[in-house]
């Protein structure tokens, strides 16, 4: 006879419940309750297969099916008292459907385990996500796209080594940003196709001698097919991996572009304006408006970061097939996509709210002598010299005007054929930044036509 205070689930061979300490280490309700949706969802296909299989009656299978509904509404409503001795969401779902419709609930769990059903709820939970991030890049982008074509000419200064390199425009910057979170949603698209097969059916590891047709669950799930091999299909996180580094990459890119509004909107730099709205105060500096928006969205990375290492951790080394190890995958992976969908969210209303300084990045982009290229260039072009020889003339005339503390445009003529003796007066024609951005038309390029036809492009793929 079965102890009263052993599990209801599997209490058959046990003469005792557990130690409170099992208890706590053993429990997953207060985070798989997250699942609860899912749980259900993938309870009602598989009760609607196991009466369509004949495997159970129709009206049980009907039972369970509206008993399910009703737990749904319960938890939807705040009303389902959840149960730590029931371990997970799994138990908690189905111990309250025997509540409400009797001896029908115990027929549920026929061809099925807690394995191959966790690894459903999961899933479906981490494709929502999925689906949830890929509206939040589409956001990002267009906000993105916005900027890009309000300032597809404005001049800035191209960095490298964060040293003022070479004249770009606004739009351009933007742009660059349009393709990494397009990567973005590239990869998350892929990371979808490849995850979605229904692990459902493949029962505790084995597979079940029960005629359950897996195509049925996985149809009524929106899985593309079953997955192949059951062994394979109860231990796999893959599709949790797959978003982890999906999240991971894009809050790298988010915390990039974060650091540029950080710097940009500083007093030094002074480039954007953040606005209030996306900005907070100090408590005791009056004049101070942060970006604290910005710095935490360059933070978040980190616990993404870790959460993407920490499920690895988990994985690695573990023996097919399941292991309650894989129960430490949930925390991770909600965590990383609750910190991913925030950040986009912020970075998508920064960038919307946020203000160029138009005057600021033009007098920037003429400093540091940023179009000494182009007069190497014109001196390839008009005086035919070899480029490590234009390079070298332009690299003294750079000494030059930086030793009588002025920019190259400023250089006389007489200064100019000092360095060179052929050069002509039309070299004052390159040494503009118009001149120089408008110049760089080669495919991919920031010259505002380069630029205004990949935000065409762009919202033609959109
Ligand atoms: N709560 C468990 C988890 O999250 C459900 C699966 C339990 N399976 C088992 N064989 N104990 O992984």
């Amino acid at each position: 006879m079965t102890d009263k205070t052993s599990n209801q689930m599997w209490g058959g061979r046990f003469a005792a419940g557990p130690d409170a300490i099992m208890e706590a280490i053993n429990a997953s309700i207060s985070f798989d309750r997250r699942l609860a949706a899912q749980d259900i969802a993938g309870s009602r296909a598989h009760a609607a297969m196991l009466a369509a299989t004949g495997v159970i009656s129709d009206s049980d299978s009907e039972a369970i099916r509206e008993g399910l509904l009703t737990v749904l509404s319960e938890i939807e409503a705040g009303k389902f008292e959840y149960s730590v001795a029931l371990e997970d969401i799994h138990m908690n779902v189905e111990a309250r459907l025997k509540e409400i419709i009797g001896e029908p609930a115990g027929r549920l769990h026929t061809a099925r385990s807690r394995n191959d059903q966790v690894a459903t709820d999961f899933k479906l939970w981490v494709r929502d996500q999925l689906d949830a991030s890929e509206a939040g890049l589409l956001a990002l982008i267009k906000a993105l796209l916005g900027q890009a074509e309000a300032g597809a000419d404005w001049v800035m200064p191209g960095f490298t080594h964060l040293q003022v390199a070479q004249p770009v425009t606004w739009g351009h910057h933007m742009m660059a940003y349009v393709e990494m979170f397009g990567r973005d949603l590239s990869r998350v698209r892929d990371a979808r196709v490849r995850m979605n097969e229904s692990v459902l059916g493949t029962a505790a590891l084995a597979g079940t001698s029960f005629p359950i047709d897996r195509d049925m669950t996985a149809t009524a799930l929106g899985f593309d097919r079953p997955c192949a091999n059951s062994l394979d299909g109860v231990s796999d996180r893959d599709f949790a991996l797959d978003f982890l580094n999906c999240a991971s990459i894009s809050a790298m890119h988010l915390s990039r572009m974060a650091e540029e509004l950080v710097i940009w909107s500083s007093a030094q730099f002074r480039f954007v304006a953040l606005s209030d709205r996306f900005s907070t105060g100090s408590s005791i500096m009056p004049q101070k408006k942060n970006p604290d928006a910005a710095e935490l969205i360059r933070a978040k990375v980190g616990r993404i970061f870790g959460a993407n290492t920490g499920l690895m951790m988990v994985m690695k080394g573990l023996p097919l097939t399941y292991s309650k190890d894989m129960q430490e995958d949930k925390e991770q992976v909600f965590d990383a996509a609750d910190s991913w969908m925030l950040a986009l969210a912020a970075m998508t209303g920064m960038v919307q709210d946020m203000t160029a300084n138009r005057d600021v990045l033009a007098v920037a982009a003429a400093t540091g002598f940023s179009t000494a290229t182009d007069l190497a260039d014109w001196l390839v072009r008009v005086l035919g010299l070899p480029f490590r020889e234009a390079h070298h003339v332009t690299g003294a005339l750079v000494g030059l005007a930086e030793s009588k503390g002025c920019d190259l445009p400023d250089l006389s003529l007489e200064d100019m054929q000092s360095a060179h003796s052929d050069i002509t007066s039309d070299v004052f024609g390159v040494l503009g930044v118009e001149n120089s951005v408008n110049s760089r038309v080669s495919y991919g390029g920031t010259a505002p036509e380069q630029v205004r036809f990949q935000i065409k492009r762009w919202k033609a793929r959109l």
